[in-house]
């Protein structure tokens, strides 16, 4: 499989460098490659310039967003969730057509200062929005609930926790499930919660997260459902 992982900070670069480290094809999306390459001062969040991080992983390209998404085969949202809507309503139908878009986004809304608001919340997502914006397209929101390190190492915390998916297509979420199995994820330590309107649960999952991060001073941490 093929994959376009759009976003190239802390989330997207974790995906990417995992995707790439278990042996995938993976291509990165941002909105102007040459200034992407050109910064050469850490981001907002402390991560390296993107030459730093590129150099250890040369196999990863860095297009625009459309040229990443038509040589993909799944996509891979970790676009700053203000974004992300039109960063997919630009994409060519063609190129985002019967394709899974795994969306890690969320809509955290940061012009009124600290804590973020979510934006949409209660009676739309951010997950929603997304597969309005691409009918033909098989979103599955999954692992936005947890910092970026434990995505990709869930191992990283012991004993069990959870991670969610949400999405219309039954088939894509079989794949996605098999991809956060790849990734070091327990099969019942992923919960299907249901359809893609369930991603409203998931997103309203980030105002306890980020007071818990607040709390305990680290990222260290997750949720998990006991039944
Ligand atoms: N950080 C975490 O641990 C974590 C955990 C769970 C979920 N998430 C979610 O994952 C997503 C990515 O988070 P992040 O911390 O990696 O970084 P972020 O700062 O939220 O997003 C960075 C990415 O968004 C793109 N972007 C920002 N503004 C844009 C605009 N106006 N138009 C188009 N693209 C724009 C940037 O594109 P360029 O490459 O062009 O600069 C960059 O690639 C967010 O939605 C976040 O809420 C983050």
């Amino acid at each position: 499989v093929k994959y376009a992982v759009f976003g190239t900070a802390t989330v997207g670069r974790t995906i990417a460098g995992r995707l790439d480290e278990l042996g995938h094809e993976v291509i990165m999306g941002t909105r102007d490659p040459e200034e992407t390459v050109s910064r050469a001062t850490q981001d907002a969040y402390g991560n390296p310039p993107w030459s730093a991080w590129s150099a250890e992983h040369p196999r990863v390209a860095l297009p625009m967003f459309a040229e990443a998404a038509g040589a993909a085969e799944v996509l891979v949202n970790a676009t700053s969730g203000t974004a992300s809507v039109s960063v997919f309503s630009a994409l060519p139908a063609s190129s985002v057509d019967g394709k899974t878009i795994v969306d890690i986004a969320n809509p955290l809304d940061f012009s009124g200062g600290m804590p973020p608001a979510l934006d949409p919340v209660g009676t739309d997502s951010l997950g929603e929005q997304l597969q309005r914006a691409m009918p033909s397209a098989r979103v599955v929101k999954t692992l936005n609930t947890m910092g970026a390190h434990i995505m990709v190492a869930p191992a990283t915390l012991t004993g069990d926790h959870t991670v969610f998916v949400s999405g219309d297509d039954p088939a894509a979420k079989v794949e996605v499930a098999a991809l956060l199995e790849e990734f070091g994820w327990p099969s019942g330590s992923i919960v299907d919660v249901g359809d893609i309107t369930t991603a409203r649960g998931t997103e309203m999952l980030l105002p306890l997260w980020l007071r818990l991060w607040g709390a305990f001073g680290n990222a260290d941490f997750n949720f998990h459902i006991q039944r």
